[in-house]
């Protein structure tokens, strides 16, 4: 069955240059790249997609870390990936959450790390599976910057909406 997985590269990942390695390691699953962007996060994005942690002792460290509070790299890449089995295949060659734990071999046991503190920089997030992955793919992205139709949409007509355009 086809699904649909959201793949962040984190600040650490962009400070270390391994876009590359990561695109190359996740091209083994042959899924397609339906979307992909920078983002510059916002606390308000940062919890928004962290939401299910909030009560945990690590949220504050994990809110500075998306935002790149930790790595003088105020960005992400964030990429959705679609195809058969897309968020097993993502996870697997992800690797655990706990880079220690993680398979050597994996992204995250490849480059991960733990911090002093007991924050994990895992390098890349993958949804966990299918409701998290709409949650979080509506969350990243608008339904214009997917090429595929993932879920249902809606025209709305917007007044007097500023926005900027090449001068
Ligand atoms: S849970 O507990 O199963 O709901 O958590 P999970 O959905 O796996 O996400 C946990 C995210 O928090 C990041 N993180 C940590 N988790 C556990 N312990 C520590 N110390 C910790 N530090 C950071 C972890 O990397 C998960 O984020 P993502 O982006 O999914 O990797």
């Amino acid at each position: 069955m086809n699904q649909a997985a959201l793949i962040l590269i984190k600040p650490d990942g962009l400070k270390k240059s391994l876009t590359g390695n990561i695109l190359t390691r996740l091209s083994e699953t042959k899924l397609e790249i339906v979307a992909a962007k920078m983002v510059r996060v916002s606390k308000a994005l940062a919890e928004d997609h962290y939401q299910h942690l909030k009560d945990k002792p690590f949220f504050g460290d994990i809110i500075k870390y998306l935002q790149g509070d930790l790595h003088d790299r105020k960005k992400v890449m964030a990429l959705v990936y679609w195809g058969e089995g897309a968020i097993s295949k993502c996870r697997q060659l992800a690797g655990a959450t706990n880079p220690e734990e993680a398979d050597p071999t994996s992204i995250r046991g490849s480059y991960g790390r733990i911090t002093t503190s007991g924050v994990y920089e895992n390098v890349i997030h993958v949804s966990s599976n299918e409701s998290d992955a709409e949650r979080e793919i509506k969350l990243w992205f608008n339904p214009d910057e997917i090429i595929v139709k993932l879920y249902p949409i809606k025209a709305i007509e917007e007044e007097k909406v500023k926005k900027n355009t090449w001068a």
